[in-house]
């Protein structure tokens, strides 16, 4: 079962936030439905995702000088050592606990945190874009 169905209203409108956000929601579904096998794996892909995406989108705040660089970036820093410390849980054979942090844990987080700090970045960033665009 997909624990997140991706939908046009996840959107933020910053082309390449949004293509990162629905790859990281199939990611998530995959996982919801690996065997016991397959989901270690997957966790590692996912945690690589989260981390290739966390320097994007905080490249993109560095260069179009965003207001709240700081908090957002820790807010990253700390969902990545969270999942980290799941993965060495995983590692050791707990399964299950991943299992929970996923269905409990991320699939919330997810949600709650495109809708505030990602959205308010991408508000942000779709506005330098459109004056860059408007300056040139
Ligand atoms: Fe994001
Ligand atoms: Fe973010």
């Amino acid at each position: 079962m997909a624990l997140i169905g991706w939908t046009p209203d996840l959107n933020v409108g910053v082309p390449e936030i949004d293509k990162d956000h629905a790859h990281f929601v199939d990611l998530v579904n995959r996982l919801a439905s690996a065997d016991d096998d397959a989901f270690p794996e997957l966790f590692e892909e996912s945690y690589q995702h989260l981390e290739t995406h966390f320097a994007m989108e905080e490249g993109l705040m560095q260069k179009y000088g965003f207001f709240a660089y700081v908090p957002h970036k820790a807010e990253h820093e700390r969902v990545l050592a969270q999942t980290r410390t799941i993965q060495t849980q995983i590692a050791s054979g707990d399964v299950e606990t991943g299992r929970r942090y996923i269905e409990e844990t991320i699939t919330a987080w997810f949600i709650n945190h495109r809708n505030t700090m990602d959205a308010v970045t991408a508000n942000f960033i779709q506005m330098a874009r459109r004056n860059e665009a408007g300056a040139s």
